[in-house]
């Protein structure tokens, strides 16, 4: 089943973010859904131990990903799940390559920021790589993260040119910046089970996750099987 690779050279792009948006709306849609966790700083399996039975069996997360064990563990959840996320770390490794290169589709998280266009543009770069030396064509799109909800700053629209430019592919969904999503690492779950009148804004973060996952599904559209309990409704 279809294998989605969150990559960015640069630290802190907001990947981890991302993939555990992903995992737990596509969960919610019905889907089964594995992560192999390949950060280092292994939060979203801090987040997982944490939140046993939140999206009961249809989410797996397999921690301690490394280049050696990545191959069994890919093909594993591949053949359970409906969808396969890969949280990498964010530097330049054989790892990197060897997640892109198993990807169905890439996503690029990259703040508005000239650094993490940079990371980002390291990615395309192997994916142009790829296509150019082996003739693998792997569809990709960058996603703007931690977008100010208010303002859209000159940063933000310089790297929006940039990637028209170079006619990269951008997901019209920008995952806003919201305490919602930093603070679900914490006190795990998911954003259904977090406390409105705890967490600011939690409805627009729930739906902000929920428009990204339609939207991504658009773009990986072989994948969607074809009897998912109320898709069809959601779409
Ligand atoms: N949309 C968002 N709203 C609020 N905070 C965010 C958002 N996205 C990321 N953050 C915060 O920014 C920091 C970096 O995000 P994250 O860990 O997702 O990046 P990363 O690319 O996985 O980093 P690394 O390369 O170190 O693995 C974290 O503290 C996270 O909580
Ligand atoms: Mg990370």
């Amino acid at each position: 089943m279809p294998v989605i690779t969150f990559a960015n050279t640069k630290g802190g792009a907001g990947k981890t973010t991302a993939v555990l948006l992903l995992a737990t709306e596509l969960a919610r849609l019905g889907f089964r859904v594995s992560v192999l966790d390949a950060d280092p700083q292994h939060w979203i399996t801090r987040w997982y131990e944490n939140s046993e039975g939140a999206l009961g069996r249809r989410l797996n997360v397999v921690p301690y990903v490394t280049m050696s064990t990545i191959d069994r563990q890919l093909a594993e959840e591949k053949a359970r799940a409906d969808f396969v996320l890969i949280d990498l770390p964010g530097s330049r490794s054989s790892l990197l390559a060897k997640a892109v290169g198993h990807a169905d589709y890439v996503l690029i998280p990259v703040q508005g920021s000239a650094m993490d266009a940079q990371g980002g543009a390291n990615v395309i770069e192997l994916l142009q790589y790829l296509e150019d030396k082996a003739d693998i064509r792997i569809r990709h799109s960058v996603v703007l993260t931690r977008v100010n909800s208010m303002v859209t700053t000159r940063a933000m629209n310089a790297v929006k040119d940039l990637l028209a430019a170079r006619r990269v592919h951008l997901l019209e969904t920008p995952i806003i910046e919201r305490s919602a999503f930093r603070d679900i690492f914490g006190c795990g779950g998911t954003l259904y089970s977090m406390d409105a009148k705890r967490v600011s804004n939690l409805d627009k973060a729930q739906e902000n996750a929920r428009v990204l996952a339609l939207e991504v599904l658009q773009q990986v559209p072989r994948s969607v099987p074809a009897a998912v309990p109320g898709l069809r409704d959601v779409a």
